[in-house]
């Protein structure tokens, strides 16, 4: 007999934010911002059971639903949850590390750091600081790499489930050019990724990446393992570099003298496909842009990394054509990268186009941030932007969270959408975790800025 505790209540309660929201309905890069950017100055967002009922005018919506309780973030602005697609949360005390490039700056600095996540009970407290700095941050998703031990793994995905969130991870698998303490096989790493994939792929909100560090770290052997698992399991992803600096290419083409360049290395296993995660690209030719166009393959766009580890300038412009387009997403790369905020992230981003003789406008840069993010790692069905039905992942921003920044924003939320641009474009180059008032994590306030 049903008791009255164990019957389920009548109707799920229903919730609301008021604010002015800003999201993204296609490419602003492609598509002009009167039909790709949707912004509406006072709106109500409806929640249900974590996931987006209705969004609309308030107005409006409160004429629909007048019963609902009502969270008012005013002067805010509202914007889907950041996605950042590639960070390691195994280097976050080691981020601005001296003087060196890539491959020396991971012989001296990463491994090292890296070889403390043996330790289960370390690797847990690193995940916790973590993950707390990303909501901090107004980062709801990520993509990122553990260690090479597989506990390190669990306790990354143990604290991330704790919070509810929507993670992408996975274990790097390394069996060669790395120090004894750090290395795996090619059969400890299949069995060892393999296990974690049917631990936590589709677990909650998690999903699994098979993640060989770099084509220098893993044998030939490792590397048709990674392509095995990835035809045994074709829903999770494949996240690793690819061609981030000089040296690295050199030596990758001295190891597989074969190959025609580097991305071949990873064609030739079968690891380049929709769902393949390739983080910098920095030194790509014309012809890999273009095979991995037609793969539907991702790119993480890494600027703060590019420019502190000295490795070069991204070329999105060629990456955003519209003849070969390729998936882009923004990404940190902690501890390569400088900074845990996504809105650094974007204002270096934007140097790095100019640069290049190119521009990146506020738009572009919150859509890559946001829907471009989801659709880089094909889950904007489920996060990027207050489409109804998808999951409820949102940030509210402060346009004024600074003093200079109060200045130049004189309106906290301009109604005018050209103005309201301009604000946006000034917090994306001035602005990082002080802009962020609060995270919400499937329609619950998970963070909240201390004077916020
Ligand atoms: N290439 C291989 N491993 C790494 C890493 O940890 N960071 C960066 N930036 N590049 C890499
Ligand atoms: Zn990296």
């Amino acid at each position: 007999m049903l008791t009255a505790d164990a019957t389920p209540s009548t109707k799920p309660a229903l919730h609301a934010i008021r604010g002015a929201f800003l999201d993204f309905l296609e490419d602003p890069y492609h598509v002009p911002e009167s039909e790709s950017v949707r912004y509406i100055p006072d709106g109500l967002l409806v929640l249900e059971n974590g996931c987006i009922k209705a969004l609309g005018d308030y107005a409006a919506m409160r004429t629909e639903y007048p019963e609902v309780p009502v969270t008012h973030h005013r002067d805010r602005l509202i914007v889907p949850g950041f996605i950042d697609a590639h960070i390691h949360f195994t280097q976050t005390e080691m981020i601005g590390a001296y003087g060196e490039q890539l491959l020396e700056w991971l012989n001296k600095y990463t491994f090292p750091t890296e070889a403390k996540f043996q330790d289960k009970d370390y690797a847990r407290q690193i995940a916790a600081f973590f993950l707390d700095e990303l909501l901090k941050n107004g980062t709801t998703t990520a993509v990122v790499l553990a260690a090479v031990f597989p506990q390190s793994v669990e306790a990354f995905f143990e604290e991330a489930q704790q919070r509810n969130l929507r993670m992408v991870a996975g274990k790097v698998m390394m069996d060669r050019h790395a120090p004894d303490y750090l290395t795996d096989t090619a059969e400890t790493a299949y069995t060892d990724s393999r296990a974690l994939i049917e631990r936590w792929h589709g677990c909650d909100r998690l999903l699994y990446a098979i993640t060989p560090r770099f084509a220098i770290t893993s044998t030939p052997a490792q590397l048709r393992a990674a392509g095995k698992l990835l035809e045994e399991f074709p829903d999770v992803y494949l996240h690793t570099h690819l061609s981030e600096n000089m040296a690295e290419v050199q030596f990758t083409m001295e190891l597989f003298p074969d190959c025609t360049d580097y991305l071949n290395v990873y064609e030739s296993f079968g690891l380049v496909r929709d769902r393949s995660i390739f983080a910098h690209g920095v030194q790509l030719s014309d012809s890999e842009f273009e095979r991995l166009s037609r793969a539907g393959a991702t790119i993480a766009f890494c600027p703060t990394s590019n420019l502190f580890l000295g490795s070069g300038l991204f070329n999105l412009r060629k990456a955003k054509s519209k003849e070969a387009p390729v998936r882009v997403g923004l990404a940190t790369d902690v501890g390569g990268g400088t900074s845990f905020s996504m809105l650094r992230t974007a204002s270096e981003a934007y140097k790095v186009t100019q640069l290049r003789g190119d521009r990146l406008s506020a738009f572009q840069t919150f859509y890559m941030m946001t829907l471009g993010g989801a659709r880089s790692l094909l889950l904007d069905d489920k996060i990027g932007n207050f489409q109804v039905g998808k999951e409820a992942d949102f940030v509210v921003m402060n346009l004024q969270s600074t003093p200079v920044l109060a200045l130049r924003n004189p309106v906290a939320v301009p109604s005018d959408f050209q103005a309201m641009a301009d604000a946006v474009f000034g917090t994306m180059i001035l602005g990082d975790e002080r802009a962020i008032a609060a995270t919400y994590i499937a329609g619950q306030l998970t963070y909240k800025h201390p004077e916020a």
